[in-house]
């Protein structure tokens, strides 16, 4: 026996009855954003794997763990892209952007890949919508995009929001910093748990993920990264957060707030709700000044985010779904020909109208069924000379009157009288 072949763990198919919400997403995200400047862009769906162990960072899980990998045949590596700023990134350098006017404003909207244990809410293959502004520091831009986010999330009904926020500072500020909490946490190895206490040198920041007694009580007195900003990194921090007071964003300071790349620095955020379970993260992003230069291109600062599509529409509201009507439904009755039912559907989609023809064999009584159960509004019977249009609402059938000079109802003369009782023309 061979194996029943199904999609591959984590993936799943988006089934005609799913669109409705996502096309419904798509444009909402596509409003918001062009009517703030953004103008889509959409990258390759796999790149050099060099970009990601680069860009997103060698020692992150992304990297270390979840990449799709593999050799294209030339010695050559190439990833099924994990996420898509270090992508948009490499294309603001390889299509010369940074001499456009600053800043360059992009949104994107396509599928991603990450090999992570598949649950709810997180897929090896997911879809994100993300936005990206590079060549400005300016904190409007953070809090812009941070805004958008809210509104679209918002929009959506994406139920018990929480906004979690914190600033990076820059590098240097990062490295003082980690010296200082490692010395902190040998100070108190002995109340640490002896995970966290092994990789005090490695990863001093885990610590304050720990869930053991001992480390969280002694994480409560830990420095934080947050404290230790330079002037210019707490002022540029001081500005979002007044952006986003005007706004009238609620937020959460989190010290703790830890993305999951290497890229960020200043500003970073998430969006988390309550209705995803452990998989609480929506959507979220910050500020990567460096990020372009460390793949090779000249001083450019950038600030963006992305979000689930599946995490949104799992966390949002029902969104109204349901294939569009049907306007005209085109059945056979005796003597009718197929012929010329074929001729009608293409004459009434010519002329704009949402036609369907039997195609199933279907007796009269059944196509009447059929035709009720597509929602359509009019029924076109055909038979041998003759034809009747039905109104499925009233349950009315007046016979179609053939051209001038003709016996027979042309296709056409059809279309004309569902459109008059489409428009209410009597
Ligand atoms: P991220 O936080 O890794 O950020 O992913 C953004 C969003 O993608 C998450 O909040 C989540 O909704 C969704 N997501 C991530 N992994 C999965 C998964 N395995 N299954 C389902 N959904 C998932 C980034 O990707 C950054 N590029 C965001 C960014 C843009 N930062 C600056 N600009």
């Amino acid at each position: 026996m061979t194996e029943r072949l199904q999609a591959p763990r984590g993936t799943f198919d988006v089934l005609p009855e799913d669109w409705d919400a996502r096309t419904a997403l798509e444009h909402r995200a596509r409003d918001l954003l062009e009517s703030a400047g953004y103008r889509r862009i959409e990258t390759p769906a796999f790149e050099a794997t060099e970009l990601f162990a680069r860009g997103v960072g060698e020692a992150t899980d992304i990297v270390q763990k979840e990449m799709y990998s593999f050799d294209d045949g030339g010695g050559r590596s190439l990833t099924l892209r994990p996420e898509g700023t270090a992508p948009i990134s490499r294309a603001y350098m390889e299509h010369g952007m940074h001499k456009l006017p600053a800043p360059v404003k992009l949104w994107y909207l396509g599928p991603f890949f990450r090999h992570e244990r598949a649950q709810a809410g997180r897929y090896r293959q997911f879809w994100q919508v993300g936005a990206e502004a590079l060549g400005s520091d300016d904190p409007a831009l953070d809090a812009e995009l941070i805004v958008l986010l809210h509104t679209l999330l918002d929009e959506l009904g994406v139920r018990d929001l929480r906004l979690l926020l914190s600033s990076l500072g820059q590098p240097g500020a990062r490295e003082a910093y980690r010296d200082q909490l490692k010395e902190y946490l040998h100070a108190h190895a002995d109340r640490l748990s002896s995970d966290v206490r092994a990789r005090i040198d490695l990863n001093p920041l885990r610590a304050f993920d720990a869930d053991h007694p001992g480390t969280r009580e002694v994480m409560k007195d830990a420095p934080r990264l947050i404290d230790h900003l330079d002037a210019a990194d707490a002022e540029h921090f001081a500005h979002v957060r007044a952006l986003l007071d005007k706004a009238d964003i609620a937020y959460e300071i989190d010290p703790t707030l830890v993305r999951g790349l290497d890229y960020y620095t200043r500003t970073v955020f998430e969006f988390t709700s309550e209705a995803l379970g452990a998989q609480s993260g929506v959507g979220g992003g910050g500020r990567y000044d460096g990020l372009v230069q460390m793949l090779g291109g000249p001083p450019t600062a950038g600030v963006g985010w992305a979000a689930g599509i599946e995490r949104m529409l799992l966390a949002g509201a029902e969104a109204p779904h349901g294939a569009a009507p049907v306007e005209l439904f085109v059945a056979l009755d005796d003597g009718g020909r197929r012929e010329d039912a074929f001729a009608t559907v293409v004459a009434a989609r010519r002329a704009g109208l949402h036609a369907e023809m039997e195609l199933a064999g279907r007796s009269l009584k059944g196509q009447l069924k059929q035709a009720d159960r597509l929602g359509a509004r009019y029924v076109a019977i055909l038979r041998a000379q003759e034809a009747e249009l039905r109104d499925m609402s009233s349950a009315e059938q007046e016979p179609v009157v053939p051209d001038e000079g003709e016996d027979a109802v042309s296709p056409e003369a059809i279309v004309s009288a569902a459109l008059r009782g489409l428009r209410g023309v009597a």
